[in-house]
C-alpha cells in the first residue's frame, strides 16, 4: 500500500516534470519563431520603404523593374499608383503586426492598441485594394494562375480586414481576436512568399521556376504562401484551449525550432543580398 502511494506520487511527479519540460520548450520555441519572424518582416518592411518608396520619392520609380520586369509601367500610371499605395500599406502591416499580439502592450496601453489596430486594419484593406486594382488594371507577371492566386489572397485579406474591424465595433472581442489572427496570418504571407522562394533558390536553384513565374513551383507558390498559414491559424483558434499531450507539444516545439533556423538562414541571405544593400544605399544617398 505504502509502496503504491509512493509509486503513484513519483509517477505524478514524473508527469508534472514532463509537462513542465514540454511547456517550457514550447514557450521557448514559440517565442523564438515569433522573434525571428518579426525581426525578419521588420527588415523586409524597411527594405520596401527604402527601395520602392525611396526610389519613387527620388523620382526613379523605373528602378522597381530591377526586381520584377514591368512592375512599373510608365504607360499605366494608375496601376503603378495602386501598387505604390499597396507597398506603403504592406510595409505598415509588417511594421505593426506583432505589436498587436504582445499582451503587456495590449493590457497596459489599450488606447495605443486601438489606434495601431485601426491603422493596421486600414492598411490591410488598402494593401488588398491596391494589389487587386493592379491585378485588374495591369495583371501580374505570372499571368492567369498568379492573377487567380494573388486575387484570392487580396479578397481574403479584404474580407478578414473588414471582419476584424466589424467585430471590434460590435465589442465581440472573441470574434475580433479570431479574425485579427486570420488577418495577421495573411499579413505575414507576403513576407513568407519571399522566404519560400529564398529556400527554394538555395536548395533547387532554377528547378520548376521560369523568369515569367509560370513554372510548376511558381504556380504552387501562387497559393502556398497563404493557404497553409490560414490552416495553421484555424487549428490554433479551434484547439488553443484544449490541453495538448506533452509528446505532441514537444513535436510542435521541435518544428518551431527548425522553422526558426530556416527563417534565420533565409533572413541572413535576403539581408546580405537584397534588403541590406537597398537600405544602406537609401541611407547613404
Ligand atoms: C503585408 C502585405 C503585403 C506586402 C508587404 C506586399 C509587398 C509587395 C511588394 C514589395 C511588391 C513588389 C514586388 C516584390 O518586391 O516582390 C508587391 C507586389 C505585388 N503584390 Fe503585394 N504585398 C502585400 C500584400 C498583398 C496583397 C493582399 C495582394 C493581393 C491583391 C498583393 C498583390 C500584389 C501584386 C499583384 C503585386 C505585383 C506582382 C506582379 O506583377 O507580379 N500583395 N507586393
Amino acid at each position: 500500500m505504502k509502496s503504491n502511494t509512493f509509486l503513484s506520487t513519483s509517477e505524478d511527479l514524473l508527469d508534472k516534470n514532463k509537462n513542465n519540460y514540454s511547456e517550457s520548450l514550447y514557450i521557448f520555441s514559440r517565442n523564438s519563431v515569433l522573434t525571428v519572424a518579426w525581426s525578419s518582416s521588420l527588415l523586409f518592411a524597411l527594405y520596401i520603404l527604402a527601395f520602392y518608396v525611396g526610389s519613387t520619392i527620388k523620382g526613379h520609380p523605373e528602378r522597381w523593374n530591377q526586381i520584377l520586369p514591368g512592375l512599373h509601367n510608365p504607360n499605366n500610371i494608375t496601376a503603378s499608383n495602386g501598387l505604390m499605395l499597396h507597398m506603403l500599406a504592406g510595409a505598415l502591416i509588417l511594421l505593426m503586426g506583432c505589436l498587436q499580439f504582445i499582451s503587456p502592450i495590449r493590457n497596459k496601453f489599450p488606447a495605443f492598441h486601438r489606434t495601431i489596430g485601426k491603422v493596421y486594419v486600414l492598411s490591410s484593406i488598402l494593401a488588398a485594394v491596391g494589389g487587386l486594382s493592379y491585378i485588374l488594371l495591369q495583371g501580374t507577371i505570372g499571368g492567369f494562375m498568379m492573377n487567380v492566386g494573388f486575387g484570392l489572397y487580396g479578397l481574403l485579406t479584404l474580407f478578414a480586414g473588414i471582419k476584424t474591424f466589424y467585430y471590434a465595433r460590435l465589442k465581440k472581442f472573441d470574434k475580433h481576436w479570431e479574425w485579427a489572427l486570420r488577418l495577421f496570418a495573411l499579413g505575414i504571407a507576403s513576407w513568407l512568399y519571399r522566404m519560400y522562394y529564398g529556400f527554394w533558390i538555395i536548395l533547387a536553384g532554377r528547378l520548376w521556376r521560369t523568369p515569367d513565374f509560370q513554372g510548376s513551383f511558381d504556380m504552387i507558390m501562387d497559393f502556398f504562401f497563404y493557404i497553409p498559414n490560414l490552416i495553421i491559424i484555424e487549428f490554433y483558434i479551434r484547439y488553443k484551449d484544449k490541453s495538448i499531450h506533452p509528446v505532441l507539444k514537444t513535436i510542435v516545439s521541435i518544428l518551431f525550432l527548425i522553422t526558426s533556423i530556416f527563417f534565420s538562414i533565409g533572413t541572413y541571405y535576403f539581408t546580405k543580398y537584397y534588403w541590406g544593400p537597398a537600405i544602406f544605399e537609401y541611407l547613404n544617398n
